[in-house]
């Protein structure tokens, strides 16, 4: 069937049990059970455009039996026993019928069905003489884990509405459930804030930007920009739930934050910079300018934060936490009166100190606070949970300390790293990550006891935008990698890396880039990049390991 990700059991009919297959044609309907219409016309939307059949709901209602159908049904026993995103997907001469232990899992189920109809399911309008054959299959399918994420850096580059709500789409095709969306950073702010309108005024566009690695000494001269209105994040948030995604928004703090600080100054390091003379920065890397930690800026960001939930009801909400340069606050009189106020040991402790404050203020209003694995230096509330990014050790400290942790080593799943050695790659960044290493990518590391590794919710692929500056070079650098991620992350695979079949993989990889082809996405062919994918002379930063 050459499913990705891969499900648990498939199981065929037996040889003599009559028609092996169910042709979908210009009668068969889609039969919603109470309580599915919504998947059910998701399927319809999908599998309308694809065949250019109606897939009409009712039956022919003049005394003819009714068409045949694919049928959508809740099945609570299924629930019970798996939970639910687990479903089951059968067909036979008759027909098709999809059930899900809830509508995660039935949602899921059409997914599956969608690829066993071929690559032409991906297009949008149907080809001449397309056929729709169904082989006759029992598939029984349930995730691994929970989180099955990947973070989008829309702030390093802006990456357009239009294509985010195309992103969805290709995360769902692969199952994924979780969309990081990191809205702000040094080098732009995302996020309309109704309060304090200059962070996008100011804060979503920078003059220029720089190609490639800081090396190179290269820029572009051309303004960059873009930001998403309250209601666009609220149709990308919806669009997300209806295909049982989650958007978890990133608001980093107290670091990354100059473009902030351009947009309101007085959120800088006042006593030690001109912050008034600083502009959303054009460089890459980890800017020095991070927040003060007076009342007032805390306030500022509780203002920001207040929007922000409003806008995303995600149980978890990102605050960053990484890569705070302590420099400024060294300098500053006013950091240092704080610290002394707060009876805090240094700048390390006011770090831990401002993520503990919001730690409790997300708690206090039902949410928790997932950061970066710096964030666990200080010591945090129960609830809160880490993104364990550098390396698998804030993920082990965390999850023995009683927290989520969900494992996004940059050694493994950074998907802005180079795909392979050799200077094809454009803008050849970090390790060399091959579609083969991320498939041998095991989120749980073999020291955990069972109660630990009970703490890893999940895992996730990160997409930072630095070196891709459009939907193009997303798709270059996400695909194909990010569908050997999914089936990590969905598929009940060996936990022994070396005891996956990469060679059944590759196999069934060769199947699903016809589909990627149908869905346009231009991910990295097998044999290298295509020449319009190269971009000669631009430097990166390769690094030599994991
Ligand atoms: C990170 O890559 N700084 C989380």
């Amino acid at each position: 069937m050459d499913l990705i990700p891969a499900p648990r059991s498939v199981e065929l009919p037996a040889r003599d049990t009559g028609p092996r297959s169910f042709l979908l044609g210009p009668d068969t309907r889609i039969a919603a059970a109470d309580g599915t219409e919504g998947v059910a016309g998701l399927l319809r939307a999908e599998l309308s455009a694809a065949t250019g059949f109606p897939f009409d709901a009712r039956s022919p209602g003049d005394g003819r039996p009714a068409a045949p159908a694919v049928s959508l049904e809740l099945d609570d026993d299924l629930r019970a026993a798996s939970g639910p995103e687990a479903y089951r997907l059968t067909v036979d001469a008759h027909g098709v019928l999809l059930r899900g232990g809830g509508l995660p899992g039935l949602l899921h189920a059409a997914r599956t069905l969608r690829q066993l109809l071929g690559p032409q399911a991906y297009r949008r309008a149907p080809l001449p003489g397309s056929t729709w054959a169904l082989p006759a299959v029992t598939i029984d399918d349930a995730p691994r884990f929970g989180w099955r994420g990947v973070l989008l850096d829309v702030a390093r580059h802006f990456l357009p509405k239009a294509d985010v709500l195309r992103f969805l789409d290709l995360m769902a095709a692969h199952k994924l459930n979780v969309l990081h969306l990191h809205l702000t950073d040094d080098q732009g702010w995302r996020v309309e804030i109704a309060r304090h309108p200059r962070l996008t005024g100011v804060g979503a566009w920078r003059e220029r930007s720089m190609v490639g690695f800081r090396s190179g000494d290269r820029r572009d001269d051309r303004p960059h920009g873009g930001f998403y209105t309250r209601d666009d994040l609220r149709e990308i948030v919806a669009y997300a739930a209806a295909r049982q995604i989650t958007v978890v928004p990133e608001i980093d703090l107290p670091g990354h934050n100059q473009a902030a600080i351009a947009a309101y100054p007085e959120l800088g390091n006042t006593d030690v910079v001109d912050t008034a003379a600083l502009g959303v920065w054009t460089d890459w890397g980890v800017s020095p300018h991070v927040l003060n930690a007076s009342d007032a800026t805390l306030r500022f960001f509780e203002e920001v934060l207040e929007e922000v939930l409003d806008i995303f009801p995600s149980e978890f909400v990102h605050l960053g936490g990484d890569e705070c340069p302590k420099e400024q606050w060294k300098a500053s009189p006013a950091a240092q009166a704080r610290i002394a106020e707060l009876g805090l040991s240094g700048e390390d402790e006011l770090q831990s100190w401002i993520i503990r404050h919001f730690d409790r203020w997300l708690a206090d209003r039902g949410r928790r606070l997932i950061g970066w694995d710096e964030i666990l230096e200080g010591g945090l509330a129960p609830g809160a949970a880490v993104s364990s990014w550098r390396g698998y050790e804030g993920g082990i400290a965390a999850a023995r300390a009683g927290h989520d942790v969900v494992m996004c080593p940059e050694q493994h799943v950074y998907l802005d790293h180079r795909q392979a050695p050799g200077e094809d790659e454009p803008i050849p960044v970090g390790y060399v990550r091959t579609t083969e290493d991320v498939y041998r990518f095991e989120p749980v590391p073999p020291e955990l006891d069972p109660a630990a590794a009970a703490h890893v919710i999940g895992t996730q692929a990160n997409l930072w935008t630095e070196f891709m500056a459009s939907a193009r070079d997303i798709d270059y650098r996400a695909f194909p990698r990010l569908a050997a991620f999914a089936e990590v992350a969905w598929s009940d695979l060996p936990r022994d890396p070396a005891a996956r079949d990469w060679s059944d993989f590759e196999r069934r990889m060769a199947v699903h880039l016809a589909r990627l082809d149908a869905l346009g996405v231009e991910y990295r062919p097998p044999g290298g990049p295509h020449p319009w994918q190269r971009w000669p002379g631009v430097a990166g930063r390769p690094s030599d390991g994991p």
